[in-house]
């Protein structure tokens, strides 16, 4: 680590961003979070962490932060983020994805915070054309979801071309898993990992499975799982590469897929549940397959993900499940 920074970690009451800012703290960082726990969850929050409770396109509490605290870099991960809800209510993910970024990014030039480390997502490629997917592979989005965190990062280009934004994008594909105490819990849950363990927990009776027609190996939609600790490393290596570097871009996965069918299958062992899956329709906006290419990022940063192996991606979230069965705040 080169230096010791304030960060505002928007969204850091968070699945992602709870680890991000346990992992700065553990740096050595000093971390204020914005989150307007829509989403979030109180009991996730760092404890040495102060919460700012509040919208990242409320620009007068924006100032107020800034103004106060002298903030030396925002990594921004507050964001809408489920895939399905994009394609039924695409405004909300405009309004806030899209618009709320450009409040952020004014009242950071307007405080003179220049560098933000940003949250972005495999959803930027839409239906890809080639696999693994590489930083050159064409932006071709297939869902309001990812279009709308590629609107962003269209700004933050700009923004670094005409007002010098010292930038990251990190573009993660699925992130997964539990760090510790820090786990994933999302509501309503709408994600397959820990949708597949309330089944195995007994709180639902089975599982869907959206599509089994897709261009893959068994017919059903494969992506690239990635523990959230590792994840939340790239944001620090990507928070100092900063100091040298104006504008990266990086894919963030392990680089080998897994089907619906294969995460069921290991969920299975690890529980010793039966784990019931029922085959529905595709759900609206899924590209077949996403699979990253992370070379650049481990040759550039040296970023080296520890936990590459699904069943100790599923084992961690089963452990997290087990030992919080209803989520957060509820046990
Ligand atoms: N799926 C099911 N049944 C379910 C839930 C999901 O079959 O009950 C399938 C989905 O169709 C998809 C796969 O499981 O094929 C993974 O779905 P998730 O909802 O867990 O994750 P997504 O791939 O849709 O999206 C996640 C993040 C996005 C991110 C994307 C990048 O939510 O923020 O990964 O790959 F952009």
């Amino acid at each position: 680590m080169t230096n010791t920074k304030h960060v505002l970690v928007t969204g850091g009451a968070g699945y992602i961003g709870s680890v991000v800012g346990a992992q700065l703290i553990a740096a050595g960082h000093r971390v204020t979070v914005l989150d307007n726990l829509s989403r979030g969850h109180r009991e996730a929050l760092p404890r040495s962490a102060e919460l700012v409770q509040g919208d990242v396109s409320d620009r007068a509490l924006l100032d107020s932060v800034f103004a106060r605290r002298k903030v030396d870099a925002v990594v921004h991960l507050a964001a809408l983020l489920e895939v399905g809800e994009s394609m039924r209510e695409p405004e909300r993910y405009f309004r806030n994805n899209s618009a709320g970024t450009l409040t952020l990014l004014e009242a950071m030039r307007a405080h003179g915070v220049s560098r933000m480390v940003f949250s972005s997502t495999a959803a930027l490629f839409g239906d890809p054309e080639r696999v693994p997917i590489d930083e050159t592979h064409p932006l071709r989005p297939c869902n309001v979801y990812g279009e709308s965190k590629l609107i962003t990062e269209r700004m933050l280009k700009w923004f670094h071309v005409i007002h010098g934004l010292r930038y990251a994008s990190l573009r993660y594909f699925n992130a997964a898993g539990a760090a510790g105490e820090l786990g994933e819990d999302h509501q309503p849950e709408s994600h397959l990992i820990p949708l597949v363990l309330q089944v195995a927990l007994g709180q639902r009776a089975k599982v869907e499975i959206y599509g089994t027609d897709y261009a893959s190996p068994d017919g059903t939609c494969v992506r690239d799982y990635i523990h959230v600790s590792d994840l939340a490393t790239a944001h620090l290596l990507a928070l100092d590469a900063l100091e040298e570097h104006g504008r990266l871009l990086y894919n963030l996965g392990n680089g080998q897929g897994y089907s619906v069918r294969q995460v069921i299958e290991t969920a299975r062992r690890i529980t010793g549940h039966t784990i019931p899956a029922v085959e529905t329709p595709r759900r609206a906006g899924d590209p077949a397959v996403l699979v990253a290419s992370s070379e650049k990022i481990r040759r550039e940063l040296g970023w080296a993900p520890k936990h590459s192996e699904l069943e100790e991606i599923v084992g961690s979230a089963w452990e997290w499940h087990r030992k919080h069965p209803r989520g957060y705040g509820q046990n």
